[in-house]
């Protein structure tokens, strides 16, 4: 079912009570066009499928205690897709916008959105803004949907921003650090995701969080978004408590 998931060890390791937690979590939501594909439905269908399971995904780990997880939704690079596709996924993002606000209000959810909002419908835009002011007060996971969201473009516009610092006198080229540079990105604030789960069986980052994943560790599944449950999200948490960071060192 896993085959990408080490299976040594995992005996001594038997619920999520005995390890811990990554703080921060990404997952890039893979593999919703072959669920279609292989039950001859739309495309459209398996984001719907993929959206239901992003919100039984979200919900699970807030209730976990997983502090910070990071959803990628859509790419720079998937306006490319047929003018269909992304039109669905529109109408999908501006339902699930539209009971977020009211969902993750009992749930405590600290809702934002990293990437370039600009290019969304105003109506889209609002929601978005809508989802942040009325959950920015709450005290529970904080949860961060890429959309058009492209890890190189955050790396341009946090370049830009620099510059202009630097034009503008606020700040030296000898004052450009990693902290400057994290604090430029749309995660400003938040630690470097810990674990990267990437369903679907594909050995890619995508332009996901590149700056911000230096020391992350990746977790690829075989198995496609929709399919993907609780039980395995479990699985790939104790397979990342297993595992022995050294951040460079020995
Ligand atoms: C990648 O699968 C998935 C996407 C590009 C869209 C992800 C969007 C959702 C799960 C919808 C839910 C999101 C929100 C915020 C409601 P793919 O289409 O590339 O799959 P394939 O590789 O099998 O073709």
């Amino acid at each position: 079912m896993l085959p990408f998931i080490s299976k040594k060890n995992n005996k001594s390791i038997l619920s999520l009570d005995d390890i811990k937690l990554p703080s921060h979590v990404g997952i890039i939501m893979d593999g919703n066009g072959r669920w279609a594909k292989k039950r001859g439905l739309p495309r459209s269908a398996g984001h719907s499928a993929g959206a239901n399971n992003f919100r039984t995904i979200t919900r699970y780990c807030n209730k976990i205690g997983i502090k910070y997880l990071t959803v990628y939704a859509f790419s720079t690079e998937n306006w490319k897709r047929p003018e269909d596709e992304v039109g669905a996924l529109m109408k999908l993002f501006k339902s699930y916008l539209q009971e977020a606000i009211a969902d993750f209000k009992d749930e405590n959810i600290v809702v934002k959105f990293i990437g370039d909002r600009n290019a969304f419908s105003p109506e889209l835009q609002s929601l978005i803004d809508e989802n942040e002011k009325l959950s920015a007060d709450r005290t529970g996971m904080v949860l961060n949907i890429a959309m058009n969201y492209g890890s190189r473009d955050e790396i341009v516009r946090a370049v830009k921003n620099i510059a202009v610092d630097v034009k503008d006198g606020c700040l030296t080229i000898d004052d450009i650090n990693e902290k400057v540079i994290s604090d430029n990105m749309y995660t400003a604030g938040q630690p470097d995701p810990d674990l990267v789960i990437r369903p679907s069986g594909e050995y890619r980052i995508s332009n996901f969080l590149l700056w911000q994943s230096a020391y992350t560790e990746y977790i690829i599944m075989d198995v496609l978004w929709p399919d993907f449950n609780t039980g395995m999200l479990d699985d790939a948490l104790i397979e990342f408590a297993r595992r022995n960071r050294r951040f460079g060192g020995v």
